[in-house]
């Protein structure tokens, strides 16, 4: 009879102690769960801020100084309008067999590529003896568009090559 008392007892013992540990390690498990939580959004969320920051600061970058979107847009229409560019340079500044030069690869004949340079390529053109087609360029294509539409139009053409 006393051996079935100790028995019980150590029985009800092991059973508070099993359910006391598992219910610190409840809690515990709980406690690195909620701390790893957070700790994890962090570590995902920082690479986006990062990448977020590093897109807002490359994009003004990108252009070179002194060009904006919005002289892209309008070189595009003086390429293929007044600046008559797309005649030589064809459509897409493909380049013409012996004529106007490729615009969009970004081996260059005349100049480094920057567009300081392509500016002031078209602004005086190409001399016969210097094209390698023995094709002249004229100054500004031959056209009157003013110096401000050749930054545009210069705008536009370094983005082919980009
Ligand atoms: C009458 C034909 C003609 C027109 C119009 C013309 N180009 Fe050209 N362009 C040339 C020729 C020819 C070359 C020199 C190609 C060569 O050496 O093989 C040249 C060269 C260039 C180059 C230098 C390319 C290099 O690889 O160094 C740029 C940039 C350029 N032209 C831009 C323009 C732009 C922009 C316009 C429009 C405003 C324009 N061109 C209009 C014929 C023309």
């Amino acid at each position: 009879m006393e051996k079935n008392i100790w028995r019980l007892m150590l029985v009800a013992l092991v059973a508070v102690g099993l359910s006391a540990c598992s219910g610190d390690a409840n809690a515990n498990g709980g406690d690195e769960a909620a701390d790893a939580a957070p700790a994890q959004a962090e570590v995902t969320a920082a690479p986006e801020a990062e990448m977020e920051m590093a897109e807002a600061d490359a994009m003004p970058q990108e252009l070179p100084e002194g060009v904006t979107e919005a002289m892209i847009e309008e070189g595009k229409g003086i390429y293929s309008g007044a600046g008559i560019c797309m005649s030589c340079h064809g459509p897409a500044g493909e380049g013409i067999p012996n004529l106007g030069a490729n615009l969009v690869d970004d081996e260059w004949i005349h100049i480094d590529g920057s567009y300081e340079q392509i500016v002031e390529n078209i602004m005086s053109g190409v001399t016969a003896q210097e094209s390698s087609s023995g094709v002249p360029m004229p100054a500004k294509g031959g056209t009157a568009i003013t110096d401000d539409q050749v930054k545009a139009v210069a705008a536009y053409v370094w983005t082919l090559s980009q």
